[in-house]
């Protein structure tokens, strides 16, 4: 499928599809992408997964974060979906890698500290009941013989035994590998500034997109482009007035915890409220996160990692004990009606594939497959079309009728 394409009287070879933006949605688009027979160009301006898919905890976690609104439900339904899709999506990864990408398929307990915390908890318990979902009551001796690192205060918890996890960075580089294998070309330190149009050879004499100008010059001739930038996307600077892309960056914070004896001290996830415990194979305990509207602020706060490191104890004592690594700053993704912009844009061949807010891996699985469809040309399942339908991006273009209709 590549193409010859003239713009500006250059003459180039070009890619079926660029991909602006080398995280964990474009190499997973990417990677499928090649898989159909497409020649692929990843863009990304610093390093793979410099952005905030190597902040992520990694949680396949759609149970957990449910929420009971309209928008909330439309969320539930991409999260489950991409959830059952991981499992084949973690073992094609790995096989494709031979790399393992720490999926722990341990399930996640929530708890409650205190009294208010167990009555909300309640509220939890009957949401999912209501919705179908996986969760059961756990007296607290309950959880802390299936947790026993769990403080002695804990009043009360869920188990979610289908809210599993996987470790970022571990995904990436299995997606490198992966990506690599397939033909992807990644192209680090490739700032994109520019998309451009040519003259169509045919008899309406319109304009479509040529590719992809990149900082310094050169042009990555492209049939296809599509932007997965996350929480950058907006603000790229080379996006046409008619393609509105309203994702803002939600800040959030996250630490590192490891025990070196090289065993964390939990099997399962834990979450109280906001506050998580995610623990990986080689002893870290990752701790997140903050959610804070402060634009691009990179340097992280003494207060926002004096409050994780108390919630993380409050949890679990023996996280005093631990190792303190790192402290990483993410930005999400998010939109106007926390659901994602996937597929075509209001520019023919323009193609969006951000806005996923708290949920970047998790949704990776299910984007990739949706928009993979859609440049392709393949057919979807009635369902899969219904969830497609909701990601549209054109729903925030000017005079749609907007979010939800
Ligand atoms: N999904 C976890 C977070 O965004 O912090």
């Amino acid at each position: 499928m590549a193409t010859e394409v003239g713009a500006g009287g250059e003459r180039k070879r070009g890619v079926d599809v660029a991909i602006i933006g080398g995280g964990i949605i474009g190499l997973s688009l990417a990677w499928r992408l090649a898989a159909r027979g497409c020649s692929v160009c990843v863009l990304e301006r610093e390093e793979i997964g410099s952005g905030t898919s190597s902040v992520a905890a990694g949680m396949l976690a759609p149970v957990s974060e449910v929420e009971s609104s309209e928008q909330g439900r439309r969320a539930l339904a991409l999260a489950l979906r991409s959830a059952a899709l991981w499992e084949g999506f973690a073992q094609e990864l790995e096989a494709a890698a031979e790399a393992s990408i720490g999926h722990s398929q341990a399930g996640t307990l929530m708890v409650a500290r205190d009294e208010d915390e167990a009555r909300e908890l309640e509220r939890q318990l009957e949401l999912r009941s209501a919705l179908g979902l996986r969760a059961s009551r756990l007296l607290p001796s309950e959880a802390r013989a299936l947790e026993p690192a769990l403080a002695p205060v804990i009043r009360l918890a869920l188990e979610l035994p289908g809210d599993h996890s996987v470790d970022p960075p571990a995904v990436l580089a299995a997606l490198r590998s992966a990506c690599e294998r397939a033909g992807v070309q990644l192209r680090c330190r490739s700032e994109a500034v520019g998309l451009e149009q040519r003259s169509d050879q045919g008899a309406e004499r319109t304009r479509v997109l040529a590719g992809v100008r990149l900082a310094g010059g050169e042009l990555v001739a492209a049939e296809r482009v599509v932007i997965a930038a996350g929480a950058w996307s907006g603000a790229l600077g080379l996006l046409p007035e008619q393609v509105a892309v309203p994702v803002r960056p939600v800040r959030g914070e996250l630490l590192w915890l490891r025990d070196p004896s090289g065993s964390a001290p939990l099997r399962r996830s834990i979450r109280a409220g906001r506050v998580y415990l995610v623990p990986r194979s080689d002893g870290r305990v990752i701790v997140g996160a903050s959610m804070e509207e402060r634009g691009f602020e990179r340097s992280p706060r003494a207060g926002t990692v004096y409050e994780l490191l108390r919630a993380a104890y409050e949890l679990v004592p023996a996280t005093y004990e631990l190792r303190f690594e790192r402290v990483l700053v993410g930005f999400r993704p998010g939109t106007p009606d926390n659901l994602p912009l996937l597929g075509e844009s209001a520019l023919q061949r323009l193609y969006l594939a951000t806005g996923h807010f708290r949920n970047g891996v998790l949704l990776a699985a299910l984007s990739a497959r949706l928009l993979c469809a859609m440049i392709c040309g393949e057919a979807l399942d009635a369902a899969d079309a219904q969830l497609l339908a909701s990601c549209d991006p054109k729903r925030f273009a000017a005079g749609a009728a907007g979010p939800g209709s």
